[in-house]
């Protein structure tokens, strides 16, 4: 019995695209059905959704301060490692991705419907 998902993980950036401190946004899956922010944070790497919970506004497009991202439209901002929301106007938290590094790339897991 399954729950109609199943995890895969898809590359999404070679590690020497993400500058320390810095976020960038790409486009994975089959149909290009996801976009994800990508994160390095102290030598560390996360992922979230791009868009905000707000009004859909590029993350990757706006500031990492701290451990938090900040929208680049109202400036609401969100905890990176948890997609908590941490200032209006966010109230609705990112959704968040584990990754994991092989071979100089940065990989994301994403639960994908099963096939009908
Ligand atoms: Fe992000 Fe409004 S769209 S805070």
């Amino acid at each position: 019995m399954t729950n109609g998902q199943s995890d895969r993980w898809y590359r999404a950036a070679a590690t020497s695209d993400i500058e320390d401190d810095d976020v960038l946004g790409v486009i994975v899956g089959d149909y290009g059905q996801h976009e994800i922010a990508v994160y390095k944070i102290g030598g560390a790497y996360f992922a979230t959704g791009d868009r905000c919970t707000h009004q859909r506004a590029r993350l990757s497009d706006g500031l990492v301060i701290d451990d938090c991202i900040e929208c680049p439209l109202h400036q609401g901002r969100f905890h990176i490692a948890t997609g908590r929301a941490k200032s209006r106007p966010v109230s609705i938290p990112l959704q968040t991705y584990p990754t994991r590094i092989e071979e100089d790339a940065v990989f994301v897991l994403i639960a994908e419907p099963d096939a009908a």
